[in-house]
């Protein structure tokens, strides 16, 4: 028989990795050109003014939760050599 403590040990391990799982996901980099716009822009406000709904280039449907703090997932990628 498997003891109780055991076993609540076990879920712990599960939903810990489960939600680093997720973080994974959803926190991966996605680069940003290097583009005049781009390199301009820095608060929230201003990547709304193009990235929202209707706008030039809106934030697909399936866009992770976070619409804030773009900065945080969306960075430059690193330049190579
Ligand atoms: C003046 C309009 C404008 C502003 C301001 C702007 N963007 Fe963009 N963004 C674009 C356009 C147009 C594209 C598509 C062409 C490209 O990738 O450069 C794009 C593409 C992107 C992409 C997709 C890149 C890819 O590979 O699919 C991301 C992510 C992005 N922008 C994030 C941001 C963030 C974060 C900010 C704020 C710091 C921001 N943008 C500000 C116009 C803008
Ligand atoms: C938690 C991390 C995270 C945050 C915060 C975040 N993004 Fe993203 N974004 C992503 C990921 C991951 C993708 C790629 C989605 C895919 O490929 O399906 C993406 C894709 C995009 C794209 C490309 C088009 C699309 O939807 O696939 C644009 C534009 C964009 N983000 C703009 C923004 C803006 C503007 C903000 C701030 C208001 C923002 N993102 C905040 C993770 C994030």
């Amino acid at each position: 028989m498997i003891k109780t403590k055991d076993f609540h040990f076990l879920i712990m391990v599960v939903v810990v990795v489960g939600l680093l799982t997720v973080l994974y996901l959803t926190g991966r980099p996605r680069y940003l050109s290097r583009t005049q716009p781009h390199l301009a822009a820095a608060s929230d406000a201003e990547c709304f003014t193009c990235h929202d709904d209707g706008k030039v280039f809106p934030m697909a449907k399936e866009h992770p939760l976070r619409k804030k703090n773009c900065r945080q997932c969306h960075r430059f990628e690193r330049p190579k050599g």
